[in-house]
This record gives structure tokens, C-alpha cells and sequence, in this order.
């Protein structure tokens, strides 16, 4: 009585009898088998909120995900026939044949990595330490005050780096908020919110008059809490080109030491504003004044390496005891998300670090990056005065006041592909290609 039929979900001696690996055993006997496989469980195990634990369905409580507007917009572009598009759309330089090469001073490492490289063990969640070592002279400076207060460790992207810095916040202060000014790249907030840390937002700049709302920032920053971070773009301001001046940095920096709050800068683009040194004043300037910040560093454009995915966090504490042990913790956050970062593009970013002839080499192709943006802004400045503003804002990108549907309408009608939010990637387009995008502006009246 009894005895034959067990529920499915309810095979305890089963269980037991495992294989090596914890397993469970074969079935005893085809016979066992077929009378679990064609008998209906007696009264089937049901959840705490009464699904059938039985039904293997999971998945069907996802809502779909839009795909990103960005990387959409990739996709968008390449399968788009018509000739004479122009894209601005996702952050990638592109040179006067339109055309993201691969760096002169990057393949030169590549052959050197090719005929050096003699093992592919294991790094350590740290990556590789004469990569993040060798940035910090341009970021910090080569005579910076910070000695022994840096951690630092190799992370999948400024992404990754992103990520680890908010999940560092977390294990620190979960109650800290994160101040945000707006416009942002979009997907900051949903970093700072997938790692569980509250976001509270400031709005950054007007889009009508193209400039910095610094009263807005002043108040966002006077309604934080002791132990709030707040997040800063070191330069080249995504998606806006619109940077604080050195006098509004210099009340930041004040304004956070004086009240307690953490800085998160991310550099993502150090070198396509003015240069190498000038871009790195502002998050010297904040490093300089405050006790404890973190850098998310991004080589993605300035070595143009996007799908290499080379980045690095820095952190910098109050003292060695405090920086050895919020490296202990970034190591332990670092394993459990990646393990450890992929190797290539940061091995490469060292080898040019390590020799001179390639930084010399990295230093022109950047100086020609940065050169034909900068001329861009001017042809599209001077293609009409209502977007002269353009002239004076830094890095890849100016977001132009426009709707969505306007927008959709330059992709739709004109083939100019920019994000949804009227942001325009300079680095994107010609100096030709000035007269087509203000035509099409106007036409839609964005102008
Ligand atoms: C961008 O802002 O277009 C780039 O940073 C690419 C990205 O990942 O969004």
C-alpha cells in the first residue's frame, strides 16, 4: 500500500543514493522510472505563493527588456542601405573615411604581446597590476600626492569599473545615496541602482541654454548626507560636451570635503577634450582635496579598444591601512561578479605604457583624434549660428534639444542616426557632413 507511487517531487531515498559528483543515482530500475515518468503525482508540493513546484517554467515572470537605446542604435545604423548616412549615434570615433581603426601605437603592442607572451595563467581578480600602475602618472600625475593611498585593480570596461565602485559603496554604507546631475549617460543610474544603491538626481545642465545649472548642483550637493557619493564626469562631459569651469570645481571639491561626500569620477575620455594633462586637472583638483574617492578609468576611446573591454577603478583612501583593505574588499567583489578581467587590451595598454616609442606613437594618434573632433565641432558651428555652442564644449559628444520624435525623424526621413535624447556624437560625422545635418535640423525644427 503505498509503496510504488512516490511524488515527484519527493524522492528522498533517491537522493541519497547519489553518484560521486552528488548527483542522483539512475534510476534502481526501468521500472522505478516509468511509474514516476507516467504516474501523476499523488497531491503535487506547492509553492509559498501556490505555483506547482513541479512546473520547471521560471522564466515566464520575465517582463521583455527594450533593447538598449544605445547598442540599438549600432544595429540600426549598419543595416540602414541608403547611402550618405551619417552617424552620431553610439560613442565611437570614426576618421575621415569614416572608418574606427585599429590604433597604429595598439597593433604595435599586439605584435609584441603575439611574440612575448608565453603563458595564459591565471592574473588574479587584480588583472594585470602593470596595466592600472602604468595609467596612474596620467591620470594622477607623475608627481602626485596620493602615494600609498591608491587601490587599484583592472576591471572589464569603465563599465565594470562603474560597477565595482558601487558595489564597494554598498558593502561600505548601504544608506549612501548617489547624486547624479542631468542629463547622464543612461546607463549610470541603472548601475548605480543594479548594485541596490539609492539614486537621487540634480539637474546638471539646461539644454536650452547649453550650460552648466550650477545653482542646481549647488543645491543638489547642500541636500546631501554625510557619506552621499556623488558623480562626477572628470571631462568631456556624456552626453553634453558641457564641463564645470575650473572655478565651479574648485567649489565642488571644496564643497565635498566640507561636507563629507565621495566623489565617483568617471574618466571615459581623457585626452579627446583638450589633452592628456588639461582633461585630467578636474579629477586632480577633487583628489587633491578630498580624503576618499573613487576613479572609474575607461581606455575604450582613448586607445580605441571598445570591444577589448580595458578599464580600471581606482580608490583612493585615507591611509595605507585603509587602502589595503578596501583592496582586499575590491579583489573579493572583483571574483565574485568576473572571477578576473579579460587580459588583451589591457596587456596592451602596458606594453605601449612600458615603452616610450609607442607612448609617443599613442600620444599623436590621440593628438589626430582629438584635432579632427574639435574640427567637427567648429564645421558644425559654423554652419549656423544657433549651434555655435558646439565650438566650445569638449569630447565626443553635444546634446541638442530636440524629442523623440524628432529624433526618429532625423534617423526616418534624413538617415542621421543621434540618440533619442538629441545627443550627437561629433567624432561620428565629417566636416562635410555640416551643411546635411543643419539642413535636416531645421527641417525637423530642432533649430
Ligand atoms: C556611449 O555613450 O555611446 C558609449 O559610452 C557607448 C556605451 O556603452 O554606451
Amino acid at each position: 500500500m503505498g509503496t510504488a507511487i512516490r511524488p515527484l517531487g519527493a524522492r528522498a531515498g533517491m537522493a541519497q543514493k547519489g553518484d560521486r559528483n552528488g548527483f542522483p543515482s539512475p534510476a534502481r530500475g526501468a521500472k522505478e522510472t516509468r511509474a514516476q515518468t507516467l504516474t501523476p503525482p499523488l497531491s503535487p508540493p506547492r509553492g509559498a505563493r501556490g505555483q506547482d513546484l513541479e512546473t520547471p517554467i521560471v522564466f515566464e515572470a520575465l517582463n521583455a527588456q527594450p533593447p538598449d537605446s544605445l547598442l540599438g542604435l549600432i544595429k540600426a545604423y549598419n543595416s540602414d542601405g541608403r547611402t550618405g548616412k551619417i552617424d552620431l549615434g553610439v560613442g565611437v570615433y570614426r576618421d575621415a573615411h569614416g572608418n574606427t581603426p585599429v590604433l597604429k601605437a595598439v597593433k604595435a603592442a599586439e605584435r609584441i604581446l603575439l611574440d612575448t607572451q608565453d603563458t595564459k595563467k591565471y592574473l588574479g581578480p587584480e588583472g594585470d597590476a602593470g596595466f592600472s600602475a602604468g595609467l596612474q602618472p596620467i591620470i594622477f600625475g607623475d608627481a602626485h600626492p596620493l602615494a600609498g593611498r591608491i587601490a587599484a585593480l583592472q576591471t572589464p570596461g569603465g563599465t565594470g569599473a562603474l560597477r565595482l565602485g558601487a558595489e564597494l559603496i554598498r558593502a561600505a554604507n548601504a544608506d549612501a545615496a548617489v547624486r547624479v546631475g542631468t542629463p547622464t549617460w543612461p546607463n549610470h543610474t541603472p548601475i548605480f541602482a543594479a548594485a541596490g544603491l539609492k539614486i537621487v538626481a540634480h539637474r546638471f545642465a539646461d539644454l536650452a541654454t547649453q550650460a552648466v545649472d550650477f545653482e542646481a548642483v549647488r543645491q543638489g550637493l547642500a541636500s546631501a548626507s554625510p557619506g552621499d557619493v556623488v558623480l562626477l564626469h572628470g571631462c568631456c562631459h556624456n552626453p553634453t560636451g558641457v564641463d564645470f569651469s575650473r572655478a565651479q570645481w574648485k567649489e565642488i571639491a571644496e564643497t565635498l570635503k566640507a561636507r563629507k561626500l565621495i566623489p565617483f569620477v568617471d574618466l571615459a575620455y581623457q585626452g579627446l577634450g583638450d589633452g592628456l594633462e588639461e582633461d585630467a586637472r578636474a579629477t586632480r583638483l577633487v583628489l587633491e582635496t578630498v580624503d576618499e574617492a573613487l576613479v572609474a578609468y575607461s581606455c575604450d576611446k582613448n586607445f580605441g579598444l571598445y570591444r577589448d573591454r580595458v578599464g580600471a577603478l581606482y580608490v583612493v583612501a585615507r591611509d595605507s591601512g585603509e587602502t589595503a583593505k578596501v583592496m582586499s574588499n575590491l579583489a573579493a567583489l572583483a571574483r565574485v561578479a568576473w572571477s578576473m578581467p579579460p587580459d588583451h587590451g589591457a596587456a596592451v595598454v602596458r606594453i605601449i605604457l612600458e615603452r616610450p616609442d609607442l607612448v609617443a606613437m599613442w600620444r599623436e594618434e590621440l593628438d589626430v583624434m582629438r584635432a579632427r573632433i574639435n574640427g567637427n565641432r567648429a564645421a558644425l558651428a559654423a554652419a549656423d549660428p544657433a549651434l555655435a555652442f558646439i565650438r566650445d564644449q569638449r569630447g565626443l559628444f553635444s546634446n541638442l534639444a530636440m524629442t523623440k520624435p524628432q529624433a526618429v525623424a532625423l534617423r526616418d526621413r534624413h538617415a542621421i542616426y543621434c540618440a533619442d535624447s538629441g545627443r550627437i556624437n561629433l567624432a561620428g560625422m565629417q566636416p562635410a557632413d555640416a551643411g546635411a545635418i543643419v539642413a535636416a535640423l531645421k527641417a525637423e525644427g530642432c533649430l
